[in-house]
């Protein structure tokens, strides 16, 4: 199989660089890969994911991407952006709390259905379209409806899955991971937030039979995702011509997802503040906050140590849609 084309989006290599001050705190070698400045609409994780979907979408003569997400999703704001630069129209269903089952809804706050990404998506001109919070696959079906009624129209719609998570996806932080092979010295860790699994797909393949040790820090409350990613990490195996990994090859803690997926969380604040505060360096509520959370936890547990990497995987927007805002506030607020 050809390796699959990308199209420029992302400033690459993003810095990697140690974090002195946080290093002393958590008495760890403590570095960070700057997914965050990708450079592109924001940054994040998605600009690199992007490089290689928009890439299909073109090759398939895509007239318009649909997707979904959380209404304050960075995917959808970073897919609008990339859409917005090839002339494409972009649609997105979204929630603002989507959740597992009724048993698995989260009783928080959701970040406003206004301002952060929600403003950035009104001026990239995304089909930004709300529904009333309910499971995954009531959303997966918005978003299917929604391609429809594109198609109905008479465009050619090119469908991507949440969180832009697929095996070409997956192959762009599998190179991600020969970056940072070139940028720096072996690491004993690699921490980040993980939800849809192409940045944890990515990275384990990139690192399976190496010292490093991949470890994501689970947004969602979904033991089982790691057979999804499994499953998934088959199409990035047919890529790379090898034989796929499985579930155990995979690493992931769920303990510090808080109230539920999308609901930021006191730890999480916490977090944000503290890296803020030590670093000047600004972390998300629903997914790298409650990373940097797990990680700061796990270390003052002596369960990582030695040279640890965060990935920052971006998110900043939604800080401006997080409500309330303050670590003491959050706490009285969120139950
Ligand atoms: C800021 C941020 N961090 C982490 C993630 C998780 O990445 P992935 O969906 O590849 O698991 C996302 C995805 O939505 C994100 O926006």
């Amino acid at each position: 199989m050809p390796l699959p084309r990308k199209v420029p989006l992302a400033q690459l290599p993003t810095p990697l660089h140690r974090l002195d001050r946080m290093s002393d705190r958590l008495e760890l070698d403590l570095w960070i890969k700057r997914d965050d400045l990708t450079g592109f609409a924001g940054g994040g994780n998605k600009g690199r994911k992007l490089e290689y979907l928009m890439a299909d979408a073109l090759d398939k003569g895509a007239q318009a991407v649909v997707s979904c997400g959380t209404t304050q999703s960075n995917f959808v704001r970073q897919l609008g952006a990339a859409c917005a630069v090839f002339g494409l129209k972009c649609a997105a269903a979204t929630m603002a709390l989507p959740y597992d089952t009724q048993a698995g809804r989260p009783h928080a706050a959701a970040l406003l259905s206004s301002g952060g990404n929600v403003l950035l998506d009104e001026m990239l001109g995304v089909d930004l379209r709300i529904y009333a919070d309910g499971d995954w696959d009531e959303l997966y079906s918005h978003a299917e409806r929604l391609a429809q009624e594109y198609e109905t129209n008479g465009l050619k719609v090119y469908r991507i899955p949440i969180g832009g998570s697929s095996p070409l996806s997956a192959y762009a932080f599998y190179e991600a991971g020969a970056e940072v092979r070139a940028q720096a010295e072996p690491f004993e860790w690699i921490v980040f937030g993980s939800s849809s699994g192409s940045t944890h797909t990515g990275l384990t393949y990139s690192f399976h039979g190496k010292p490093t040790r991949v470890l994501g820090i689970s947004s969602d409350p979904e033991p089982d995702i790691l057979e999804e990613f499994a499953e998934a990490g088959k199409g990035l195996a047919a890529i790379l011509g090898i034989a796929p990994l499985t579930a155990a090859d995979f690493s992931m803690n769920f303990d510090y997802v808080g109230p539920g997926y999308a609901a930021p969380s006191e730890e999480g604040a916490r977090a944000i503040e503290a890296l803020a505060r030590t670093e000047a360096i600004f972390l998300d509520p629903v997914y790298s906050g409650k990373a940097f959370a797990g990680l700061m936890d796990l270390a003052a547990r002596r369960e990582i140590g030695g040279r640890v990497l965060f990935w920052h995987t971006g998110g900043l927007p939604s800080l401006f849609a997080m409500t309330p805002t303050r670590v003491g506030e959050l706490s009285a607020g969120i139950r």
